[in-house]
């Protein structure tokens, strides 16, 4: 690679793949993480793991350090999982249930505790937390899929959070599932477990110095 600031943008921009990440550019776990749609029902996730990955959510940087956000862990064969399954999606409703653990996030909305919700931002904080959550899980050899299709309010009540906070995410969390957990899904959720994972190409959202300049030329 070129020396200096211009040979190295050209440089990751003619590497830059819009079907994967490329090795020379993304570094692990970055790199392997996806979002599968087949779990492996059958392997636990053990409690010391999830204390892992909601630590490293924990260490996520926040808006003056507020830590605007909360998880509640469910484990399948819970009734804390069942108020989950109950309030999914039509198109969530076959591929959740076959992870082992969701972890529920939600987010600081008003004030609890001596704490304030610091609005927008508190949003872009709870997503960088689980950003973290999703990496480390993704270190130690679990995937993640996060879910948006699932009624928060109904989680809430069910899950006894409190009025301060928002329900705004589930974390669908397990082993990838293998060919015979594939084999005994159904066919959208086999779907979207396959389906070509792709992104916009940098230059359609990564801009130098101005609007609309391409990064890396
Ligand atoms: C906030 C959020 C909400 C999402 N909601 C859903 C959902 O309801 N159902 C689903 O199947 N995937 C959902 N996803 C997963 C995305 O579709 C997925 O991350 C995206 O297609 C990119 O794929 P990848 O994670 O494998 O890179 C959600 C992801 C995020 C971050």
């Amino acid at each position: 690679m070129p020396a200096g600031h211009n040979g190295a943008v050209t440089d990751a921009a003619s590497s830059l793949s819009v079907t994967s990440p490329s090795a020379d550019l993304v570094a692990e776990p970055m790199r392997s993480r996806w979002s599968p749609a087949v779990f492996a029902t059958d392997r636990a996730v053990d409690d010391a793991t999830i204390g892992g990955l909601l630590a490293a959510a924990a260490w996520a940087p926040s808006t003056g350090n507020t830590q605007p956000w909360a998880y509640v862990v469910t484990r399948l064969g819970t009734a804390a999982y069942d108020v989950v399954v109950d309030a999914l999606s039509s198109g969530n409703r076959g591929w959740v249930p076959t992870a082992p653990v969701v972890i529920v996030g939600a987010v600081l909305v008003g004030e609890h505790e001596g704490r304030s919700s610091k609005g927008d931002y508190s949003y872009y904080d709870l997503g960088q937390s689980v950003a973290h959550l999703t990496l480390q899980a993704q270190a130690v050899g679990l995937h993640t899929h996060q879910f948006a299709g699932v009624d928060g309010a109904a989680v809430a009540e069910g899950l006894g959070v409190p009025d301060a906070f928002r329900v705004l995410v589930g974390i669908a969390v397990g082993y990838v599932g293998t060919d015979e957990h594939v084999a005994a899904a159904g066919e959208a959720d086999v779907a979207r477990h396959r389906k070509e994972r792709v992104r916009r190409a940098l230059a359609e959202s990564a801009y130098d110095g101005t609007w609309g300049v391409p990064f890396g030329g």
